[in-house]
């Protein structure tokens, strides 16, 4: 039996190409949310929609864990750039991720520093990431790897956007990959990212613009890693 990889994306658009793609479906709804499991490519797949934030994430990413015990999960997607090497429709592979707006830094912590698990960085796996790497060129996207960093907020303002890239590393913004990553790394599952840049300096303008094809590049990604990985 092949592994089974679990695919979590926060829209409709970043996950129904995939779903279209399977063979074999089974659906359920846990925890209010449609797990979709089936074949890509002939290989393993379960997909659902957690919805937009962290909260919905973490949600999604725990009920897949107890319910399908995936093998590895990915969060795929679009994203907002923290880069001039990153433009719209270029790909940002997660070496690791980071929360942005965790901060208990009024209590003497480092800012981004999740308590209990006293870790600011959570490294994604890393034959996920190359795999992924590997997809996304291949697909013909610019690729970039780098660190991730996802808060509850669509990040649009200039200023915003520096400090995150300067108190993190960050090449990249979104909402929902940190959760996953911390959710995965609690349960000890690997996990990997994929974001497609939607969004610069632009912003929202961009963001209505560039979505729809920023996630059909991300869907057509997440195909070649089901092509490529074994
Ligand atoms: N998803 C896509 N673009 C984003 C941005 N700029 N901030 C947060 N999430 C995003």
């Amino acid at each position: 039996m092949s592994k089974l990889v679990g695919i979590i994306g926060a829209m409709d658009i970043e996950v129904d190409g995939l779903i279209d793609a399977m063979t074999d479906k089974d659906e359920r709804v846990y925890s209010n949310i449609r797990f979709v499991k089936g074949k890509i490519c002939g290989k393993d797949a379960v997909v659902a929609k957690c919805g937009i934030g962290k909260v919905f994430a973490a949600m999604c990413a725990q009920t897949m864990i107890l319910e399908y015990q995936p093998d590895i999960i990915i969060n795929s997607g679009v994203a907002g750039t923290l880069t001039t090497g990153l433009s719209v429709m270029d790909a940002a592979i997660a070496e690791k991720v980071v929360q942005h707006d965790m901060d208990t830094s009024a209590i003497g912590d480092p800012k981004g520093l999740i308590s209990g698990i006293n870790k600011i960085y959570i490294d994604c796996d890393k034959r996920v990431a190359e795999l992924l790497k590997e997809a996304s060129c291949a697909v013909g996207l610019k690729t970039v790897s780098g660190t991730l960093a996802s808060g509850d907020q669509f990040v649009a303002d200039k200023e915003k956007k520096q400090f995150i890239a300067l108190s993190f590393g960050a090449i990249d913004c979104e909402m929902e990959g940190g959760a996953i990553g911390q959710v995965c790394y609690v349960n000890n599952v690997p996990f990997g990212v994929v974001r497609i840049i939607s969004d610069g300096d632009g912003a929202g303008m961009d963001y209505a613009t560039f979505t729809k094809q920023a996630a059909e590049n991300s869907i057509k990604t997440v195909k070649k890693f089901f092509e490529i990985y074994n």
